[in-house]
């Protein structure tokens, strides 16, 4: 659900600018974080911001007292841009390239460590450097596999068994030891399975704690009930006697954000159609993970008949299909539709494929619209290239 504000200020929005775009919300992001600090008041935040990295966004969740939480040295240098310190950013990932470790010599964030290889070459280039170390539960998490992180299969960070000889050895080689990471995976939506990542760091105490800092990474599914994780995690960070951080990204911004797009036209072949302006290239979470994305229309209701259709966008490519099987009224050429909880790994994972400009990006702030990010001009996609 929207808020009505917000959805009134999107047909104010349509006839300003240039579909497809992405609307945010900021009054919901900021009604997300208040939720989390409620279920979790003794946690610090580091926003993931690859759910939604625009300046605009982080420079706002900064002044609200959120560290950052990066993957990329990209990401890393956005966050600098938009006023975080190395002291507030945390920086995961299995793969740090000795480019991005000499890049950040001298300002490094808060590394964690995600493999042996990692230990070595962290302690190489950034000597002394405050580390996590980033611990593979080796659980089934129940999620789309290309988000279950936390599977022992996966290859993000060290199984259980192999922690607490690897912190001896972050020790030894002089490294700054703040604790051990866990992140599970995204869109989580089950209670167990935080309980059973919290127990693979519970069981790991007796070899390894006492410990500054327990970061428990992101996941919160936007139906998790996050109350059920406060007295857990407060007993974790007990027995460790350590700080909790977090990582959420989609809990923050998912609902946040819409995108909106205008019919082109309907069509049929054995099945009915709505083309889209918009489609996998602007949000690609259909296509690549199957997501069920609700569909709102922007245009009137009244006397208007229903009908099943596939939305449609102008990819050669038969999976560029938004979402399937949604009863509407049937649309006209030129009305728009959102496409809702598209505000997490919407814009940041869209695509120029198909010379395709990624959309305008634009903020509600209550009192009217502003631009986060132009529409990538055309000429762009050219750049670097010779004719
Ligand atoms: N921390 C780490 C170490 C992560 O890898 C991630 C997400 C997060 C935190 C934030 O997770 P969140 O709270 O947003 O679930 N592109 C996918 C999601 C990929 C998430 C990758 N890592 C999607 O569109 O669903």
């Amino acid at each position: 659900m929207l808020d009505p504000t917000f959805q009134r200020a999107l047909l104010e929005a349509l006839d300003r600018y240039p579909t497809p775009f992405y609307a945010y919300d900021w009054g919901r992001v900021r009604a997300q974080l208040a939720r989390l600090r409620e279920a979790f008041p003794f946690a610090r935040f580091f926003y993931a911001l690859k759910a939604n990295p625009r300046l605009g966004l982080l420079r706002r969740l900064r002044a609200l007292g959120l560290g950052a939480e990066a993957v990329s040295l990209g990401e890393v240098l956005r966050a600098y841009r938009s006023g975080f310190g190395p002291d507030q950013v945390v920086w995961n990932g299995p793969v740090k390239t000795p480019e991005a470790l000499t890049t950040l010599k001298g300002r490094e964030p808060l590394v964690v460590l995600d493999s042996e290889g990692d230990v070595g070459r962290v302690a190489r280039y950034l000597p002394g450097a405050r580390v996590l170390l980033r611990v593979n539960p080796d659980l089934p998490v129940n999620t789309h596999g290309h988000l279950a992180t936390g599977r022992g299969e996966s290859q993000f960070g060290v199984l259980p068994e192999a922690v607490p000889g690897l912190v001896r050895t972050i020790r030894e080689k002089g490294l700054t030891f703040l604790g051990l990471h866990l992140h599970l995976g995204s869109a989580l939506s089950r209670v167990e399975d935080f309980l059973e990542g919290y127990g693979v760091l519970d069981a790991l105490y007796p070899q390894v704690g006492p410990v500054a800092v327990l970061n428990l990474g992101g996941g919160f599914g936007l139906d998790l009930p996050l109350e059920a994780l406060q007295e857990p995690l407060k007993s974790l960070a007990r027995l460790y006697g350590a700080q909790v951080w977090l990582e959420p990204g989609r809990y923050l911004v998912a609902e946040a954000g819409v995108l909106v797009s205008r019919v082109v036209g309907l069509k049929e072949t054995r099945r009915r159609y709505v083309l889209l302006d918009a489609g996998m290239t602007s949000l690609i979470r259909p296509a690549l993970y199957g997501a069920r994305h609700p569909i709102l229309p922007l245009y009137p209701r009244e006397g208007r008949e229903e009908g099943i259709f596939d939305l449609a966008g102008p990819a050669c490519e038969a999976g560029d299909i938004l979402a399937r099987e949604v009863r509407l009224p049937v649309p006209q050429e030129g009305e728009a539709l959102a496409i809702l909880e598209a505000g997490a790994y919407g814009a940041s994972m869209s695509l120029t494929y198909l010379d395709t400009p990624r959309p305008l990006e634009l903020l509600w702030t209550g009192a009217g619209w502003e631009v986060l990010r132009t529409r990538e001009p055309w000429e762009r996609l050219l750049e670097g290239e010779e004719a």
